[in-house]
């Protein structure tokens, strides 16, 4: 038996800001934020918490798997609203579970949840996860900053991974605090990032990690039915596509309307892939995230 990904869930807040509405707000216009990220739209908790996105999407993925208990909640965020309690806690306040806890890992955060996930299914006496991906990535942006404040969204995602039909066939994770410098958001300030670097190294350490997940998989990537890279960037995207060999249209993209929304932006594709049957059962698919740390990583799943 393996690992499965039963059902996932998504929720993003009511309140979309368009690159229109920022042109009224800061010296930006839409014709550059498309041209350099593909972002048209982003959506931008007003009056939700990262809470109450993470506990929505948790519960839809809860229903969609028919249950209404789990042994481990883990919530991937970088924009939590406490340092303690976890996030995770405070879900498990509207989602039973045995126990609850956070992890850190920046736009990686639903990748290493992942890892961590199957480590538990395979060996402890585990039987259930919900994985949450939540940010509210607005709160920690300098809304008078257009180099930052353009790139990213709300949202959250949430997986429910049992034993069962499906696998993941291989995962690979990697950190280098060399880089913590580059894409950084200290205790009361705001996010900090060097887009260029992040630019190189995202489309370096993402390629590699997607080379090395294959390899572990064995497989190549004409055996890959659809990629879901992390959505920063669609130049990113695209030149990783390209230095893959990927064909385009099994690289699936969203990041024009959700802009990047961090550890909520894979299961964010993963569900609307799903849901308009892009994404079948039984698919061969590759995951693939970097975010800041660094951190990066990639998993080859059978959905
Ligand atoms: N609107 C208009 N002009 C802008 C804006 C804006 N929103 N932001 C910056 N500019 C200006 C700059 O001031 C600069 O002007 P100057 O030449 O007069 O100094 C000019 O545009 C060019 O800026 P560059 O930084 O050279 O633009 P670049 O082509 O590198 O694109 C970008 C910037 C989009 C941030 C790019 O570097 C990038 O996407 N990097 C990756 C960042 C990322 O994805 N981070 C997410 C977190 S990590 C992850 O998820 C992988």
């Amino acid at each position: 038996m393996g690992i499965c990904i039963k059902s996932i869930g998504m929720y993003v807040p009511d309140n979309v800001i368009t690159n229109k509405d920022l042109e009224s707000k800061i010296n930006t216009s839409d014709e550059w934020i498309t041209t350099r990220t593909g972002i048209k739209q982003r959506y931008i908790a007003d009056k939700e918490s990262l809470y109450d996105m993470a506990i929505k999407a948790g519960k839809m993925a809860m229903e969609k798997a028919n249950m209404d208990e789990v042994d481990i909640i883990i919530v991937a965020t970088l924009s939590p609203e406490t340092l303690f309690p976890s996030t995770a806690c405070v879900v498990q306040e509207h989602i039973k579970a045995r126990f609850a806890f956070d992890i850190s890992a920046a736009c990686s955060g639903f990748l290493y949840g992942l890892d961590i996930a199957k480590v538990y299914l395979e060996s402890s006496n585990a039987n259930s996860v919900l994985l949450i991906g939540t940010e509210k990535l607005s709160s920690l942006l300098d809304w008078s900053d257009r180099s930052t404040c353009v790139l990213f969204g709300d949202g959250a995602g949430a997986a429910v991974i049992t034993k069962g039909e499906g696998d993941i066939l291989s995962s690979v994770m990697f950190s280098d605090g060399k880089y913590k410098d580059i894409l950084y958001a200290k205790r009361c300030d705001y996010l900090k990032m060097n887009g260029k670097e992040v630019f190189k190294h995202a489309v370096r350490n993402m390629e590699s990690a997607c080379k090395i997940a294959l390899e572990k998989a064995n497989l190549t990537p004409e055996d890959i039915s659809l990629v879901i890279p992390h959505q920063a960037n669609i130049r990113i995207i695209n030149t990783l596509t390209e230095r893959l060999n990927l064909d385009p249209s099994k690289v699936y993209v969203n990041v024009n309307k959700y802009a990047n929304t961090s550890a909520a932006s894979i299961p964010i594709a993963m569900y609307e892939a799903f849901e308009k049957g892009i994404l079948k059962r039984k698919d061969k698919i590759l995951l693939t995230a970097m975010g800041g740390g660094f951190t990066w990583g990639a998993a080859v799943l059978e959905f």
